[in-house]
């Protein structure tokens, strides 16, 4: 198969907080990959800006560190120090003036020209506000935001009319790097570009749809962010709320941004308010050898959630009466992150000796492993009757597409070059976001207004019990976890 690398225009782009984490680990590994793919043209401009004072060659060499570290390239690999010449950095000061006008005199004429909030949501009006009032962002500009995207529905709409005072809506990239993951875009794929599955793609024929982000790592690190986030705000917010969109919602007429966005919207505002015996929270303990869940967060009356499973409806034509169960939880038995539809049993067997046939199911894994596994039902070979057993047309995307299927770009790869090409669909609008945290605000506040405790769960296990019962009720099963 050949690659189809498509360069971008040229570029200069600004990383705000290109000292942190995210930009070492994804944004400047993602960009040197595109640029060895000969995607990024030689006349770009990478620019990092943050506190530290340090110059050019000094964030180049920081730059090269990080990506020997994370994306696995040789120190002396040619490719590395030709990249390096891209960049460039300029100290600011966000809540001040320091570096502004400098970082403006950076920036190219006739340059697409981008800047990444690589920074705590609280420094995101200061930065916008300076880039305005400096004149560096124009109508052309484009800026980027990174999750968390507020922490309940008033604190989103707070930052969308922040970001509204100085950038069009067509301006503004959310990232949810969901989005970005191949085999994520690979549901639209999977639902728009094949005739087999859409016609059962509703209630008549699903029974339910398991949905699952399963990892094995815990919070230790990052203990303070996530216990006052927990894993609605987390994850079902924003990851688990755009992978449900992408199975339930309607065609779009087109691929386009705002066709895409409209149909996601519509289906979180068809989102039914969640029943309290809908949802089961957890807290992982310890194991003897790793702390728990309270250590980890170093918050012993912690009430935060590591692990939350729910049953989700949606009230729609297509969905009425089609559960979508959703669990994503931390140090559980393995890393997979997968989406199951089970589709209803044939309304009648016509076998009658050998027992009713078992429903079709259809497995999207979207990490580790990345393929697709439908379970279909055939006759086991020979004499003796009609005897009827379930086997798995499995498919790995690897496999299929051979080396090019291996390679898999990082999420931000993708949603960085989107950024440069202008195109938003893979990127949340902001009613999209306000939409998300409007159902989930009753379930957090509810929850806040309660009593209750996380059930507790064993590290590398399934998650809690009770999950197992929100499943038991209604006679379905969750699947296994495994990678
Ligand atoms: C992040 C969450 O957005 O997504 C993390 O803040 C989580 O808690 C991560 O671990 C999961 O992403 P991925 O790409 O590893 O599935």
């Amino acid at each position: 198969m050949v690659s189809r690398v498509i360069p971008v225009e040229d570029f200069d782009l600004v990383i705000f907080g290109a000292t942190g984490d995210l930009a070492h680990r994804k944004i400047l590994p993602g960009l040197f990959r595109r640029f060895v793919a000969g995607q990024i043209p030689e006349t770009s401009r990478i620019i990092g800006a943050a506190r530290t004072e340090q110059d050019d060659e000094a964030f180049r060499a920081e730059a090269a560190r990080a990506i020997v570290e994370f994306a696995g390239v040789k120190k002396n690999d040619p490719r590395l120090a030709q990249f390096v010449e891209l960049l460039g950095y300029t100290a600011i000061d966000a809540r001040g003036e320091g570096g502004w006008n400098e970082l403006k005199g950076r920036m190219r004429e006739g340059a697409v020209h981008a800047f990444y909030f690589s920074v705590a949501p609280a420094l995101f009006g200061d930065i916008a506000e300076r880039l305005a009032g400096h004149g560096i962002a124009d109508a052309q500009s484009r800026i980027v935001v990174e999750k968390p995207f507020g922490r309940d529905l008033a604190s989103a709409r707070a930052l969308n009319a922040m970001l509204a005072q100085h950038f069009d809506e067509h301006q503004i990239y959310r990232i949810d790097h969901y989005l970005g993951k191949e085999t994520v875009q690979n549901l639209m794929a999977v639902r728009f570009a094949n005739v087999l599955f859409e016609p059962l793609w509703n209630a008549q024929y699903v029974d339910h749809v398991q949905i699952t982000v399963a990892e094995t790592v815990g919070v230790a690190g990052r203990g303070s962010y996530y216990d006052k986030s927990g894993a609605i705000r987390d994850m079902v917010q924003n990851h688990m709320m755009q992978l449900l969109c992408l199975i339930a919602m309607e065609p779009p007429y087109h691929f386009d941004p705002d066709a895409v966005r409209d149909e996601k919207l519509k289906v979180i505002r068809a989102l039914e308010p969640l029943e309290p015996g809908d949802i089961v929270r957890g807290q992982y303990q310890a194991d003897g050898k790793e702390p728990g869940y309270l250590e980890a967060a170093e918050n012993p009356d912690s009430r935060t959630e590591s692990y939350v499973a729910m049953k989700v409806r949606i009230s729609n034509w297509r969905w009425q009466g089609t559960p979508f169960y959703l669990r994503t939880g931390k140090k559980l038995r393995a890393r997979t992150s997968e989406i199951a539809i089970t589709f209803k049993e044939p309304p009648h067997s016509i076998f009658d000796d050998t027992g009713a046939p078992k429903a079709n199911e259809l497995v999207i894994r979207l990490q580790p492993n990345e393929g697709m596994n439908l379970k279909v039902m055939i006759k086991e070979p020979g004499p003796g009757g009609m005897r009827l057993v379930q086997v798995p047309l499995d498919m790995s995307f690897a496999d299929a597409l051979g080396a090019e299927g291996a390679d898999m770009p990082d999420a931000y790869e993708r949603l960085i070059m989107d950024v440069i090409r202008g195109n938003q669909t893979l990127f949340m609008r902001g009613d999209e976001v306000e939409a998300a945290w409007a159902w989930t605000d009753p379930i957090i506040n509810a929850w806040e207004d309660s009593k209750r405790r996380p059930e507790p769960y064993d590290p590398g296990s399934s998650g809690p019990e009770e999950a197992l019962r929100l499943m038991h009720r209604d006679n379905r099963r969750w699947r296994e976890i495994r990678s």
